[in-house]
């Protein structure tokens, strides 16, 4: 099939390549120039693993294009996928510009037999907008459909190539039909291709993310508890994850959820119940113990240095908002940074891949060093904020003798209290309690 992807970020860009790699014709429209043109040079904006040389691959191949040019793009393909940004709007609502923006270009340009599908995530009754506009502006029927998204960053490749579940929005069953086949390449293991209305498949996606928010925020608020009761959050954590009806997934306690789409989906949600007389007090829930979340590493720490960080030197471990990304969007180590540079603090930070994301916000106000280790030169404290696996295994003795004081603030949990002690280190972490219990 001819496919039109508008929007290259993290979710165009992988649609375009996996369906390229599927066998389609792709072309991919971005309005940054910049980014297209790197693209053509074959330098991928993002990190995210195994990408880059399925992109090589497809290009090379000529089945994977990029371009500005929307207008023949879309002129050219059958399916036209959406998959711009929807960032937070001031009001918590999703921003819905870019999308309505791209709807009317595409307009003037769509063939008859043209179905648009809407990619990015977005409120309850944009496809119905969508649909709507187009047939204003064409001044006749536009098949739309909804089409949302559930890949996560760093792992974005496998989880679109193996779904648990494609999920679709149609007005028509044929158009239904048609994203199907797209699909199936996809779907040889049974996975389901769920076919609903448009606004039960935009329901669906917000009410995925919110509800995996809120495990997150939950297992954070037992956390906290924890602490306060002398239990150990990891085995409570074990404790429930067994239950087959609990499961481990989204249940690690931390420094809050960041990234692009928890925290702007779960206000984008709570500002559709508000629009619709439905007081949202799980959401606004959610949020507000995820944002307190971001706080709790700086309340041990600054209890540790008796409130005075003025001059103190501390290494960060992990800057990206979670693994295997260079995502920096809305990271709870972004939050730390603000309020340690606040308090007079100086920070010396390493992050595998996110480094060149946060120079170009913070500039030399920070220090990035290129190994984990030189971060830890002459630190008072080292803090970590990000699971890399490179951080899971230190060597600790090392460590010690690169540090002023060998004082360590995790707030991914990886390391075991006993061996961390054993080093002789101070050990704060989240949710465990910081005399050392039996098999901790
Ligand atoms: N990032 C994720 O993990 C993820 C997962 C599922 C769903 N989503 C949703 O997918 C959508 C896109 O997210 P993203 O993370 O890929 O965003 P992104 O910011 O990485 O990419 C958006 C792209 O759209 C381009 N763009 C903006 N206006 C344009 C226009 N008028 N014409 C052409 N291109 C334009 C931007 O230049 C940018 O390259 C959002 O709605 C998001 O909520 C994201």
């Amino acid at each position: 099939m001819k496919l039109c992807v508008v929007g290259t970020g993290y979710v165009g860009l992988v649609t375009g390549t996996c369906f390229a790699d599927s066998g389609n014709d792709v072309v991919c429209v971005d309005i940054d120039e910049r980014k297209v043109a790197a693209l053509n040079k074959g330098e991928i904006p993002i990190f995210e693993p195994g990408l880059s040389e399925l992109v090589m691959r497809n290009a090379q191949s000529g089945r994977l294009q990029f371009t500005t040019d929307l207008a023949s793009s879309v002129a050219d393909a059958q399916i036209i996928y959406l998959a711009v940004g929807t960032p937070q709007s001031d009001d918590g609502s999703a921003d819905l510009t870019a999308l309505k923006c791209v709807i009317d270009e595409c307009a003037p340009h769509l063939r008859e037999d043209a179905i648009v599908v809407i990619k990015s995530t977005v409120p309850v009754g944009t496809n119905t907008y969508m649909y709507n506009r187009l047939s204003d502006l064409t001044g006749r029927d536009v098949d739309c459909a909804s089409n949302p998204e559930f890949l996560k960053e760093g792992a974005a490749i496998e989880d679109f190539t193996k779904p648990d579940r494609v999920v679709v929005g149609v007005r028509r069953p044929e158009v239904a039909e048609v994203l199907q086949e797209l699909y199936a390449p996809f779907l040889r293991t049974e996975k389901p291709f769920l076919v609903m209305s448009p606004e039960s498949s935009e329901m669906t996606k917000y009410a995925a993310n919110a509800m995996l928010a809120t495990k997150i925020s939950f297992i954070n608020e037992i956390a906290n508890l924890c602490e306060g009761m002398d239990a150990d959050v990891n085995d409570v954590r074990r404790g429930i994850g067994f239950d087959s009806r609990i499961g481990f997934a989204f249940l690690f306690p931390g420094v809050g959820y960041g990234g692009s789409c928890f925290p702007k989906d779960v206000r984008a949600l709570a500002s559709m119940a508000r629009q619709h007389g439905v007081d949202p007090r799980i959401l606004d829930v959610v949020d507000d113990v995820n944002m307190h979340q971001k706080t709790v590493l700086l309340s041990k720490i600054k209890s540790h240095f008796d409130g005075n960080l003025n001059g103190k030197t501390i290494a960060m471990w992990g800057l990206a908002f979670k693994p295997r990304t260079d995502d920096i969007r809305e990271a709870p180590a972004l939050a730390l940074i603000d309020q340690l540079l606040e308090l007079g603090a100086k920070i010396q930070t390493h992050d595998p891949e996110a480094m060149d994301n946060v120079r170009s916000e913070y500039g030399d106000r920070i220090e990035y060093t290129e190994k984990p280790m030189a971060a830890l030169i002459g630190a008072d404290a080292l803090v970590i904020m990000t699971e890399w696996q490179e951080f899971r295994s230190p060597d600790f003795v090392a460590m010690q003798h690169l540090m002023a004081s060998p004082v360590i603030f995790d707030g991914r949990n990886l390391y075991q209290h006993s061996e961390v002690k054993r080093h002789g280190f101070s050990y704060h972490s989240i949710g465990r309690p910081s005399v050392v219990q039996v098999g901790a």
